[in-house]
């Protein structure tokens, strides 16, 4: 958590969103390290909803249970998630975190709010494809005066001691949940890692060598 995806999550919303207080959170892979803190700072930093996107009901029902969601979307189980998104915050959203790539912006686009923000953190629903699908409904940033940003990470280098002692005082007060998976030996490593993307992970993957 104090690594890559709890500073991934910290300044994508801090910097690149520039969360405001009362604002209308969406996140993508919300089960995972990035998505989990990303959704659980905003809240604490003064959202007014948090809603996440994850793949089934066990890791919808440990967004919107422990990590403290506002409400989950599970989007395997949704034929129209734009629908189902629009219904779980009718006033749209201000800010969208993604992590998963442009299939799932497109389907989030026409419920930006005007001067709306979304952080692409990752693509982990594209990486693997040839032709990644691209992005249709570009006529929203016009009418809806949208921004979109990418984040590396490092980039936040210097800040980085703020931020993580900042997260170990949410951690340590319980504020802040995480989870991880661990798995012994260099040859659990491959599959550990090809779960990232068949939806199999749920939490940080840890590879102890
Ligand atoms: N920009 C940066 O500096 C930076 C730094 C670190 C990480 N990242 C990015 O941040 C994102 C999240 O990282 P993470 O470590 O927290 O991993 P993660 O979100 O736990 O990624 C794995 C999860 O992604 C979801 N997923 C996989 N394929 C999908 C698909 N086709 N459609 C929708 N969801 C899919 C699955 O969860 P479900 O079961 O919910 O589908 C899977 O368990 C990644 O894209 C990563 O590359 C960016």
């Amino acid at each position: 958590m104090l690594g890559v995806p709890g500073m991934t999550a910290y300044f994508g919303l801090r910097r690149v969103a520039g969360l405001q207080a009362g604002d209308r959170v969406l996140v993508s892979s919300a089960a995972g390290p990035v998505g989990a803190t990303a959704g659980q700072l905003a809240k604490a930093w003064g959202a007014s909803k948090v809603v996440g996107i994850a793949g089934g009901p066990a890791k919808c029902g440990w967004v919107s249970g422990p990590a403290g969601f506002d409400a989950c979307v599970d989007y395997k189980a949704q034929g129209d998630l734009t629908g189902v998104l629009s219904a779980s915050s009718p006033e749209g959203y201000d800010v969208f975190f993604d992590n998963v790539g442009n299939a799932m912006i497109d389907a989030v686009l026409p419920l930006m709010r005007p001067g709306g923000r979304i952080v692409i953190s990752g693509q982990v629903g594209d990486y693997n494809t040839i032709d990644p699908p691209g992005l249709k409904g570009t006529r929203h940033f016009i009418a809806a005066r949208l921004r979109m940003e990418g984040i590396v990470v490092f980039d936040d280098l210097k800040q980085f001691a703020s931020a993580q002692a900042e997260l170990s005082e949410k951690i340590g007060a319980g504020s802040l949940v995480y989870r991880e998976e661990r798995f012994a030996g260099l040859e659990t490593l491959p599959p550990a890692f090809c779960g990232l993307f068949n939806g199999e992970s749920f939490g940080r993957r840890i590879v102890v060598v």
